[in-house]
């Protein structure tokens, strides 16, 4: 019965926002790896997964999670629940807004997986992020550059919402 998290980080923040989680989560075990030290079988021995990104360049992911997409591409997945967050600066970056997010969810559904965990744009101001679908966000999405102080409530209130779906898997795999 484990929870992977398993995220991107260029500077950190990322890395913040995943142990945040992880505390939140207190009930499972959750075990957390950076994509530049997991393998498939990481992914593999988790009975639930969460991912987690920053978006860099252009709207885009980062280099360490786009070397880590082959490995993605190779595990097998077997219909794991799966949860997404991702970081992004929506003063800066207004038209490509935690772009990473949606990039990562096309590519996981392109494999089979669903993602849990879609968040509602209140409290965003952006123009375009390729992270909304159906009036969406397609995870939990973080401001830290501006919005640092509704962090923690943001990650208590999703790790609420998902819990159900994450738990329940890691429960019935014992
Ligand atoms: C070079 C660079 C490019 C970035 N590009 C984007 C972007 O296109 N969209 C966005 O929402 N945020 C962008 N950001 C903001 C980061 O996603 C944000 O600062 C995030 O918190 C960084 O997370 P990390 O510390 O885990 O790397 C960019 C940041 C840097 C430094």
């Amino acid at each position: 019965m484990k929870i992977g998290l398993f995220y991107a980080t260029d500077t950190g923040n990322t890395r913040t926002v995943a142990k945040m989680i992880k505390q939140q989560l207190a009930e499972a075990e959750v075990k957390l790896y950076n994509v530049t030290k997991a393998g498939a079988e990481d992914l593999e021995s988790c009975d639930a997964l969460i991912f987690g990104t920053p978006t860099l360049g252009d709207g885009e992911l980062p280099e360490t999670l786009e070397a880590f997409l082959p490995t993605l591409e190779g595990a097998n997945l077997g219909g794991k629940p799966v949860a997404l967050f991702g970081l992004g600066d929506q003063v800066n970056y207004p038209k490509e807004f935690v772009d990473a997010l949606g990039i990562l969810y096309r590519k996981l559904k392109k494999l089979g997986a669903e993602s849990n965990g879609f968040w509602p744009l209140d409290g965003y101001q952006f123009e375009k992020s390729r992270a909304v679908v159906n009036g969406k966000f397609v995870g939990l999405v973080i401001d830290q550059d501006n919005q640092e102080e509704l962090t923690e409530g943001r990650v208590s209130a999703w790790v609420e919402q998902v819990k159900p779906v994450l738990l329940g898997a890691a429960a019935m795999a014992g």
